[in-house]
C-alpha cells in the first residue's frame, strides 16, 4: 500500500521499483490507473504521469502481473492500494454571500437569532476541513464589548450580555457584522478563510412588563374575566404563570395567546395587590426572556356592612348631667377600603325606650357617633335606665346597634375606712410575689356598681419600690394587698404604708375626699428560715421479705442549718417497696417573736428492697404422670423437671432422690441430667403392669434450703402401636377400636393443655416478679420524689 499526497505532483515521479526474476522479463499494470499511474514494464518502476487529486478520488486500486518472453502471466496479479492522502487545497465557502436576521432587544445572551454555515471540500477527518467561525468585524461598535458573539464551531449568532442590555431599536437599528471562517480549526496561520457580511435589524421588544392592573373585587360578571395579554416577540412561545408568594388559592390563568385571566371573585378585604410573574418558555421548557411581573390591584367596592363594636353599647350618664354634655361614643367599623365613601359611616337614631320625660332626649352626631344629652332632665327615681336603637349606615348597608344609658347616681359620698390603722405586719422576705399578706375595706354610699361607688385603693406613701399591688373585687370593693415584687430583709425591713381610697368618678362640686379615706399599716421584713437538710438525699435499704415488725430499718439524720430542734421522721407514704420520709423543722424559742415564722419541711427519698426468703419447696412441672410400656424394654427412662417459685440468685441447682423402702430403690433409680432435671428409669424389666407411686425428695440449695416430698405416679401399661399408653374404654361392646382411639387422644390432648396451662401460669409469675424489681431501679427514683 502507498500514500501519495494529492495535487500538482511532479510529472513522471516514481514512488516503487520492482524486481524481476526469470522467466518473468516485464510487468503489467491494470485497474484504476485514471491515465495518470503508469508502469515502465520492462526496468519495473512505478510512476505517476501526471497529479491526484483526493478531492476527485481518494483511492486507486491497480493489479501488477509478471510477464514472460512470450508475454504470458508467470506471477501475480499482486494488488496495489493507492491512498491519497488530502492537502489543505480547498478553502471553506461560506454558503451565502449575505445573510439577514432579526434581533429583539433584550433577547437572552446566547440564545442563538441566526446561523452561518460554510463548507469545506478538504478531507472531513482532518483539520483541513475543521472550520472556525469569528466575528472580524463589528458596524458600528459604539461599545467595548461586542454586542454580538459567534459559536466558533456551529456558526450560531446570538446576543452578548452587553447586547441583551444595551440594544435599543432607538438608538439603532442596523448592525453589519463581518463573519469569517477559517479551516484548520482556525489554529493555524495558513488556514484559508472566506467571509461573508450578516446584515442584524434590531427589533424592539414586546416582552415588557404590562402596567398594574386594577379589577374589581366581589365581581358578578361571569368569570374567567380578561385582565391583560403579554406577547412574547416570536409566535410559538408556551405562556405560563409563576407564584411569587405562596396563596392558598392562585386565581390567575394565562393563555397560549398570552392572555391573563382572573378566575373567581376576589376580595380586596382578603387580599388587596396580587404580584406574580408571566413567563414565556420554548416548546422544550427553557425560558425564552425574563419572567415579567405582574401586578394586579383589587378595587374596593362597597360590599361589606357596618358593623357595632359591641353587641350592646353601655353608658353612663349622672343625673345632674346638663344640656350638651358629653355622654359617650358609640363605635362601629367597616370592613371597605379606609378612608373611602365606601367606609364612611353615618348614624342616626331610631328608637328611645322610654320616651320619658321625652323623646329625642338624646342626640347623635351623624358622622362621629358621639351621643350628647338634648336637655338637662334625667331623673334616676323616674327613669334608671334608656334603651336607644342607632342606625349606621355606609349608604349600602345599614345596621342597627343597640345603646343602653344608665342614669346614675352622681358621686357625692367619698369611701370611708373600716378603721384607719391595720397594724403591724411581719411577712417573710421569701414571700412569693402575688401572695396577698392583708385585705383592707373601705365603703362607699354611692350607687353601687357604677363609678361613683367602685373604689381604687392606691398606696400612696412609704413604696417608692412599688413592692406592694392593691386589687379591688368589684363586688365587695374589697381591697387585697398583695407582695408586687420580692421583698429584701437587706434591702429594707420595714414599710410605713398609706393607703387612700378613691372612685373613678370625680367627686361632684364642694364634695372631697378627707383623711376617712386614708389608712396604714406596716410590714416588718422576716429574715428566712432555711430549709433542714436530710444527710443524704436517697436513702437505700434492704431487708428480707419476713423481718418481724417493729425491727429497725435504718436511722434518717437530718439538722437545720440554723441550729432549730427537728422534729420525728414522719412516714408519708408507704407504698408496697418504697418510702418517702419528710423531716419537719418545729420552731426554737429564738424565733417566737416571729409568729408568721412558718415551719420548714424537706424531703428525702427512702427505698426499701424487699428481698426474697428461701420460703417455697421445689416442685415438679414435668413428670408428673409418666407410663413405661409393658414389657419393659432395657435403657427406658422418663425425664422429669422440677421448680421453685423463689427467686432464684443463681440457675436453681436441685439435689433429686428417692424416698420410700428398699423396694422402691430396687426396682427403680434416678440419675441427674442437670440443675432441674432427671431421669427416672426402672432398674429392671421384670416389672408387672400396673400402677406405681414413687416417692420423690427434691432439695434446693437455698440457705435454708428447702424440701419438695411428692409421689410419681408411673403407670406400666400395654402400648399401642404409637408407643402410648392403651387406655381401656369403659364400654367395650360396639366398636373397640374407635373408643380405643378416642381414648387415647383424649389422653394426649389432656397432657399436651396441662404442659401449656403450666408455661403460661409460669411466665404470669415471673412477670410479676419482674414488675416488683423494676420498681426499686434507681433510674426510676426521680419520679418517685
Ligand atoms: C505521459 O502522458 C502523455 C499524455 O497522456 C504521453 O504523451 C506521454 O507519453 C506520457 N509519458 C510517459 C513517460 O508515459
Ligand atoms: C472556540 O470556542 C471555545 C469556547 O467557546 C474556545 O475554547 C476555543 O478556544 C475557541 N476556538 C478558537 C479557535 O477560537
Ligand atoms: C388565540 O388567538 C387566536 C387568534 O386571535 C384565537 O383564534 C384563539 O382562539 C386564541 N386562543 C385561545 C386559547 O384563546
Ligand atoms: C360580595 O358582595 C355581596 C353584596 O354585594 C356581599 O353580601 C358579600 O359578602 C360580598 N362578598 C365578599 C367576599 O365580600
Ligand atoms: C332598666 O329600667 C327598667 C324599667 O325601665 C327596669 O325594669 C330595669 O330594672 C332597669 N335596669 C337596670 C339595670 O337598672
Ligand atoms: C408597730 O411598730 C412600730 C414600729 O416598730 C411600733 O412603734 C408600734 O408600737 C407597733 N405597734 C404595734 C401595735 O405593735
Ligand atoms: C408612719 O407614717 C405616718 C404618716 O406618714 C406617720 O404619721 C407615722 O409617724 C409613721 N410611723 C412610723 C413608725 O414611721
Ligand atoms: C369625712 O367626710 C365625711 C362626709 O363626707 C364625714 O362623715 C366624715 O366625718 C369626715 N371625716 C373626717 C375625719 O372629717
Ligand atoms: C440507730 O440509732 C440507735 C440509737 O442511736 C443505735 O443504737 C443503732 O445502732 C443505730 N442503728 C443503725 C442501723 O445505725
Ligand atoms: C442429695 O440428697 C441425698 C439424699 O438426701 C444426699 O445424700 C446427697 O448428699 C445430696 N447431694 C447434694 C449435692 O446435696
Ligand atoms: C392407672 O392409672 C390410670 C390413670 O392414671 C388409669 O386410667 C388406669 O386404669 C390405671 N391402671 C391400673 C392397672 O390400675
Ligand atoms: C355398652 O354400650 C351399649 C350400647 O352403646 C349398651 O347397650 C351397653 O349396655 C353398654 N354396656 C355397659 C357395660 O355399659
Amino acid at each position: 500500500m502507498f500514500k501519495l499526497c494529492g495535487l500538482h505532483l511532479l510529472y513522471l515521479l516514481v514512488f516503487h521499483l520492482f524486481t524481476m526474476e526469470p522467466p518473468a522479463v516485464s510487468l503489467r499494470l491494470s485497474g484504476e490507473k485514471d491515465g495518470v499511474i503508469e508502469i515502465a514494464s520492462k526496468k519495473g518502476y512505478l510512476y505517476l504521469n501526471g497529479s491526484l487529486d483526493r478531492e476527485t478520488k481518494a483511492i486507486h486500486r491497480l493489479q501488477v502481473e509478471a510477464l514472460n518472453e512470450v508475454g504470458e502471466k508467470v506471477k501475480g496479479p499482486y494488488s496495489i492500494t493507492i491512498n491519497v492522502q488530502d492537502i489543505n487545497d480547498n478553502p471553506p465557502k461560506f454558503d451565502k454571500s449575505k445573510y439577514k436576521a432579526v434581533v429583539w432587544e433584550n433577547s437572552r445572551p446566547g440564545k442563538p437569532f441566526m446561523y452561518v454555515h460554510a463548507t469545506d471540500h478538504d478531507d472531513p477527518t482532518t483539520p483541513n476541513a475543521q472550520l472556525s467561525y469569528s466575528i472580524l468585524h463589528h458596524f458600528p461598535n459604539p461599545y467595548i464589548h461586542m454586542l454580538f458573539q459567534i459559536d466558533n464551531v456551529t456558526g450560531a449568532i446570538s446576543t452578548s450580555e452587553t447586547g441583551s442590555r444595551l440594544l435599543n431599536h432607538q438608538k439603532q437599528d442596523m448592525f453589519t457584522l463581518v463573519v469569517t471562517v477559517k479551516d484548520l480549526a482556525g489554529m493555524s496561520e495558513n488556514a484559508l478563510t472566506s467571509n461573508t457580511d450578516v446584515e442584524i435589524t434590531v427589533k424592539e421588544n414586546l416582552w415588557k412588563a404590562p402596567p398594574k392592573a386594577s379589577i374589581k373585587e366581589n365581581s358578578t360578571e361571569p368569570h374567567p374575566i380578561y385582565i391583560m395579554q403579554v406577547h412574547w416577540n416570536e409566535p410559538g412561545a408556551k405562556y405560563g404563570l409563576l407564584e411569587k408568594e405562596k396563596m392558598p388559592r392562585f386565581p390567575f390563568t394565562i393563555d397560549q395567546n398570552g392572555t391573563i385571566y382572573v378566575t373567581e371573585p376576589l376580595d380586596r378585604e382578603e387580599k388587596e395587590l396580587y404580584s406574580f410573574f408571566a413567563t414565556a418558555k420554548e416548546e422544550g421548557g427553557e425560558e425564552l426572556g425574563w419572567p415579567l411581573p405582574i401586578f394586579v390591584q383589587v378595587e374596593d367596592i362597597n360590599d361589606n356592612p357596618p358593623v357595632c363594636q359591641n353587641a350592646l353599647t353601655i353608658f353612663e350618664v349622672q343625673e345632674n348631667e346638663e344640656l350638651g354634655s358629653n355622654i359617650g361614643t358609640l363605635h362601629a367599623t367597616d370592613m371597605d377600603k379606609e378612608n373611602t365613601l365606601n367606609s364612611r359611616l353615618q348614624f342616626r337614631i331610631v328608637e328611645q325606650n322610654p320616651k320619658i320625660p321625652l323623646d329625642n332626649l338624646f342626640i347623635i352626631q351623624q358622622e362621629a357617633g358621639t351621643f350628647q344629652l338634648s336637655r338637662s332632665s334625667l331623673n334616676k327615681q323616674k327613669v334608671s335606665n334608656y334603651s336607644v336603637t342607632v342606625e349606621v349606615t355606609d349608604k349600602v348597608f345599614t345596621t342597627l346597634c343597640d345603646v343602653k344609658i344608665n342614669v346614675i347616681d352622681i358621686n357625692d359620698q367619698i369611701p370611708i375606712f373600716e378603721k384607719s390603722d391595720y397594724g403591724n405586719w411581719t411577712i417573710l422576705e421569701d414571700t412569693p410575689v402575688g401572695e396577698v399578706i392583708l385585705e383592707i375595706q373601705a365603703t362607699d354610699a354611692d350607687d353601687p356598681f357604677t363609678g361613683s361607688s367602685q373604689i381604687i385603693y392606691q398606696i400612696e406613701e412609704g413604696d417608692q419600690n412599688k413592692n406592694f399591688i392593691i386589687e379591688t373585687d368589684p363586688q365587695t370593693n374589697r381591697g387585697f394587698v398583695k407582695i408586687n415584687k420580692i421583698l429584701d430583709f437587706e434591702m429594707s425591713s420595714m414599710y410605713n404604708l398609706t393607703v387612700k381610697a378613691t372612685n373613678p368618678e370625680p367627686l361632684v362640686k364642694g364634695v372631697q375626699y378627707n383623711s376617712s379615706s386614708t389608712a396604714y399599716f406596716r410590714v416588718v421584713v422576716a429574715d428566712v428560715n432555711e430549709v433542714p437538710v436530710f444527710s443524704k438525699n436517697i436513702y437505700i435499704v434492704d431487708i428480707f421479705e419476713d423481718v418481724p415488725v417493729g425491727t429497725l430499718v435504718m436511722n434518717v439524720t437530718a439538722n437545720d442549718p440554723e441550729g432549730d430542734r427537728i422534729s420525728v421522721m414522719e412516714w408519708v407514704q408507704m407504698a408496697s417497696t418504697v418510702a418517702v420520709c419528710h423531716g419537719v423543722i418545729v420552731p426554737g424559742t429564738d424565733v417566737a417573736n416571729v409568729p408568721n415564722k412558718k415551719s420548714q419541711s424537706s424531703t428525702a427519698v427512702f427505698m426499701l428492697f424487699i428481698k426474697d426468703v428461701n420460703d417455697n419447696p421445689p416442685r415438679l412441672t414435668k413428670g408428673n404422670h409418666l407410663f413405661f410400656c409393658h414389657p419393659l424394654q432395657g435403657g427406658a427412662r422418663a425425664e422429669i423437671q422440677a421448680t421453685d417459685d423463689d427467686q432464684q440468685p443463681y440457675s436453681p441447682e436441685f439435689n433429686f432422690s428417692l424416698g420410700g423402702g428398699e423396694n422402691i430403690k430396687r426396682d427403680w433409680e434416678i440419675s441427674r441430667i442437670d440443675g432441674t432435671h432427671a431421669y427416672l428409669s426402672p432398674k429392671h424389666t421384670n416389672l408387672e403392669e400396673k400402677n406405681y407411686s414413687i416417692p420423690l425428695t427434691i432439695n434446693d440449695n437455698g440457705k435454708p434450703p428447702q424440701e419438695g416430698n411428692l409421689n410419681l405416679q408411673v403407670n406400666v401399661c400395654r402400648c399401642t402401636d404409637e408407643k402410648r399408653c392403651f387406655i381401656e374404654v369403659e364400654n367395650h361392646s360396639g366398636m373397640p377400636s374407635t373408643g380405643m382411639a378416642v381414648g387415647i387422644l383424649l389422653g394426649v390432648l389432656i397432657s399436651i393443655g396441662f404442659i401449656v396451662g403450666g408455661i403460661f401460669l409460669r411466665l404470669e409469675y415471673k412477670k410479676m416478679k419482674g414488675l416488683k424489681r423494676n420498681a426499686a431501679k434507681p433510674s426510676e427514683l426521680k419520679t418517685l420524689t
